[in-house]
Parts: C-alpha cells; structure tokens; sequence
C-alpha cells in the first residue's frame, strides 16, 4: 500500500505542474485538427465472445504526455497491487474489518478465493445451485402458492443496494423475461408498498425480502406489512412459506422474521451492499431472466474483472476512464459525472452508479485517518439520449460547469422498429451531441449561420454571442454490440473497477458507508417522538420547530 499523502507523491505534483502550465490551453478540437490519428492513440476495442466494445476517449483534454502523468499516479499509488490484494481475498475494507469479494461471486475460474484461510467459493456454488433451483421450479410452475396456483409476480422488498440493482438489471434486460412480472418495493413511503399490493394477488405473488443485514427499517416495515397483507388474505401463518423467501447474511434475523431457513438465500458480509447484485441479492434478476442468464450477466463482470487483473494500464478500461475522471474531478474542478446511456432500457444505470459511486467514495478521510486535501468522489448522475437532451444538455453545452459525460449506446437495438429507422435517429444523435459537446461553434460559423437566414447586422451583432459555443466538453463514448445479459455484466463491472481505482488513488476505502449511519440513528430517536401530540425541545430549535409543527398540524 502507498503510504505518502497524495498530493505529496511526485507523480502527483507532476500532474499539478502540467495541470498549471498547459490546463486551460487544451483544446480537444484542435488536437484533432493537429493529429489525424488521434482517434486510434486514444480509443480501445475491447474483444468479447459477444463482440466488440469501444471505447473512445479520444474527446477529451489530453496528449500523450498529460495520459502518461495520469498512468505514473496509478502505478505511484499502487493501484495494481490493491487490486490485487482485493482479489485475493486481503481485507481491504479495514474499517469493518471485512475481504471485499464481489469478484469471487461471479468468478469463474474454478479457483479457490480465501477468507481466513477458507475457500469462500464451494458456499458460493452451493447458493448459486439453490437459486437455479428455485428459479427452475417457480418458471416451471412447480412452486405452487398457497391456493396450488403458480406465481406469476414476485415483489422485490429492499432498499439501496438491495433495490437499485435488480432493478437496473431487470428493465436493462427486460427483453430476455421469462414470463413472470417483477415489482420492487423500496420507500418506507406506505405509498410505495400499497400501489404496488394493487397489481398483485396473494395467490400467485412470491415476496423477495432483500437485506443484507435484515435490520434495514425500511425493508423490515414493508416486508412486515407486505406478510401482513397476505395473511390477512391467506390466514394461515404456514402458508408464508410458499410466498416468502429471504436474501441475508443474518440468519438468526430472518427465521425471527418468520421465514423458513430453506427459503433464505443467504450472502456474506464481504460482499458490499452496492455490490451485491451478483449474490443472492440477484434473485429477482434469475427468476426474471431465468438462471442461465443471470450467469451469462456473471460471466461478462468475470470477462471485465479479466480484463482489470491482465491489461497493462494504458489499454486498460476502467483505470483510464478512473483517470480521466480524475483529471476532471482533482485539476479542473468538475463536480459532477453524467452517466448517459442511450437505450430506454438502461434508464436506471445512473442511478445504480449513484449508489455505486457515491457511497463508495464519498469519504473525506483517507485510509490512515487523515482528512484529505483533495476532493474526492464526484455527483453521479444521469438520464437515457435522446430525453436528456431535451432536459440538462443545455448546461453541459453552455454552462459555467465543466460536466463530463460518458456516452453508452448498443450497436443493434432490441426493438428494430420501422426497419430500425428509430435507432439510426439515436445513433445520430449519440454521434453528434458528443461531436458538438467537443466542436462547439465558432464566432465565424455562428455569423455565417446567422447571416444566411438573412437577420440585419445589428439584430446579428446582439445575438451572435449567444449562438457561440466553446465546445471543448470532453466526453466518453462507450458503443457496445447489444445490451445482452452478458455485455450488461460487462458494463457493470468496468464502473465498479473504475470506482475502486478511484478509490485507490483518493486513498479512501471504498467499501464502508458509515456516513449512511447517523442520519439512521437520529430517525431511531425521532419517530418514538413522532407517537404522540406533545411538544418536543431535545433537539435544536430547527427540528424541533418541525416536529412540533408537524404534531400541531397533525391535531388539526
Ligand atoms: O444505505 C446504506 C445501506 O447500508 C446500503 O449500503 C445498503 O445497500 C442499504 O443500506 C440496504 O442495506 P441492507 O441490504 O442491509 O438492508
């Protein structure tokens, strides 16, 4: 492990000396202009047994000699050899004393991963093989519910990482169901439970309550008033068995639940909560998809975990895409990151990374306890082209902010409608938002624009400025062949290992979330407050001008 701060690493004043002298003279268009290979020394394709990826980094602020800085900081910072100890089972996640082993979940090397001296991959197997299992017998209709009727809705009931990626799984993957509907219930909002019990018939509705520690307030409320529901249908208490099934580490949590040790599915506690897709947490992604394609999803994170342990780091995906963003986030000041897919299906992939990212490297204390000097994860957010256009491009075209995106769009659609007249208008308009976002427009090309629709010169002279773009917004483009299970798993797993490099050069652990914590403690306090009318004065005169309002107007 590195232990110099930072900012005191040469490589990493070297960065700083760069950044000052050439930072604000970088100009993305002119360097195509100079360089007509640039596009060839700035893009890798990636080949998979599903096709190739590209990923073009060519659209954005860098040379060879700033891309050769960035890759000194990675191997000063030892990123190679963090990634490796995470590999190999090291307990990286200090803080909790934990292995993080996402990657042994969907390892498919046949290898053994230790913990402790124990090889943590015969359990796995042995839940992978209950869920094919179980996943088999509900889509052959053989898991019947209580009535002796076949399932035909399960209901998700968890929260952040217990929600987000099933999710995001399921609508990217929509086209490959098997059948069955899938719903997902995560607010403690009551709204979010009622309107979803309205599409479902107790007889035919499978609950997944998804918690990794299965203390989660949210998910417990929901799943409680979720068996409330259904008794009140189904009266007897045996027949939760056939309608309820856990996803946990916390055995003892959910038997006291009331379900059945041989419906939970159980993971472990090196496996991240925002990282837990590939555990039993994807159970809802298996019954949807069907088993076999949960592992096709496996294997493309396996390929890009391949791809992370082999590729020198200048070929190397998720680590250049984790120092561009660095040389935005540290040397440029951006703040934010947008994730923009351009497929409908992937609408909630920025929202899985804003979990993703966010609670991982969201932290402001590095890994010796020391408070960092340097800004550290970036505000994920995103919409799916061509809708965002029409919503937030302005700002990333015009605005005051330096905004980098990543571009992500299939080659082949899945919906080739209209002779696939709908996805050449996407690809068009994937293509020409990141040309434009780097182009921009001269003050030459807006006047000759301007003077051709025959406008006055005096109208020109006062809208011309206007029409000038800077352009020189740097951006990603990710074009893969077809958002399949197994390149989804591609995907996924390139953010994840970005994330980690990130994570690695800002010095932080990316595996904790204790900031999550406070705000869940002082709920614990307030909502006893909540049971009755009095007024409350514990807290500072804000909350308790809330609580006291909201008590007042309760009365009313
Ligand atoms: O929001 C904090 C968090 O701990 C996340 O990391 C996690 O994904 C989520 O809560 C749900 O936790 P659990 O799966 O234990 O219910």
């Amino acid at each position: 492990m590195s232990n110099s701060f930072l900012t005191d690493d040469a490589s990493w004043k070297s960065i700083v000396d760069y950044y000052n002298q050439n930072g604000s003279k970088i100009n993305i268009y002119k360097l195509f202009q100079q360089d007509p290979y640039r596009f060839d020394k700035f893009s890798l394709t990636i080949n998979t047994p599903e096709g190739n990826i590209l990923l073009d980094y060519s659209k954005n602020r860098i040379n060879e000699d700033i891309l050769k800085l960035l890759l000194n900081l990675a191997k000063s910072r030892n990123v190679e050899a963090i990634r490796d100890d995470m590999f190999c089972g090291s307990k990286i996640n200090f803080t909790e004393n934990r292995a993080v082993l996402h990657i042994a979940l969907r390892s498919k090397c046949g290898k053994p991963i230790y913990v402790d001296g124990v090889d943590v991959m015969p359990k796995i197997n042995a839940v992978l093989q209950h869920m094919k299992e179980f996943t088999e017998e509900i889509l052959s209709q053989k898991w019947r519910g209580f009535t002796g009727k076949p399932i035909t809705d399960i209901i998700n009931i968890g929260i952040g990482g217990s929600d987000l990626g099933p999710l995001m799984v399921t609508e990217a993957l929509k086209p490959y169901s098997k059948g069955l509907k899938v719903h997902f219930v995560s607010n403690v909002d009551g709204t979010h439970l009622v309107e979803t019990l309205k599409k479902v018939d107790p007889e035919t509705a499978l609950f997944i309550i998804a918690s990794k520690t299965f203390t989660t307030q949210e998910t417990l409320t929901n799943a409680t008033s979720a068996k409330l529901w259904f008794l009140d249908k189904a009266k007897d208490f045996k027949t939760v068995a056939k309608h309820f099934v856990a996803l946990s580490t916390n055995e003892t949590k959910v038997t006291e639940f009331g379900i059945d040790k041989a419906n939970m599915f159980e993971f472990w506690d090196w496996v991240g909560g925002r990282y837990s897709l590939w555990s039993a947490i994807g159970l809802s992604i298996s019954l949807y998809i069907g088993f076999d394609n949960f592992i096709k999803l496996q294997e493309g994170a396996y390929f890009m975990d391949q791809h992370f342990l082999n590729t020198p780091l200048e070929k190397n995906a998720p680590v250049l895409l984790a120092l561009l963003g660095i040389w935005y986030h540290n040397f440029y000041g951006a703040e934010t990151h947008a994730l923009l897919p351009y497929d409908q299906y992937m609408h909630r992939f920025a929202a899985y990374f804003q979990q993703g990212d966010m609670e991982s490297n969201g932290k402001y204390v590095t890994r010796s306890g020391r408070r960092v000097e340097y800004t550290t994860g970036p505000i994920v957010w995103g919409e799916p082209g061509t809708n965002g256009q029409h919503a937030f491009y302005q700002l990333i075209h015009q605005g005051t902010r330096l905004v980098p995106a990543d571009f992500i769009i299939p080659v082949e659609t899945q919906n080739p409608i209209q002779d696939a007249l709908h996805h050449k208008i996407l690809l068009a308009n994937f293509l020409a938002q990141t040309e434009a976002l780097m182009k921009g427009k001269t003050e030459e090309e807006a006047t000759k624009e301007l003077k051709s629709s025959g406008l006055d010169d005096q109208t020109l002279k006062k809208i011309l400025p206007h029409k000038v773009f800077e352009g020189n917004r740097p951006t990603n483009s990710i074009v893969v062949p077809k958002i399949s299970p197994f390149i989804l798993g591609v995907l996924i797993a390139l953010y994840e290992q970005k994330i980690f490099t990130q994570g690695v050069i800002w010095d932080i652990n990316s595996f904790d979330q204790w900031g999550v914590e406070l705000g869940k403690q002082l709920a614990k306090v307030i909502e006893p407050e909540l049971q009755n009318n009095e007024p409350v004065s514990s807290h500072d005169s804000s909350t308790n001008g809330l609580i006291n309002f909201i008590k007042q107007s309760r009365k009313q």
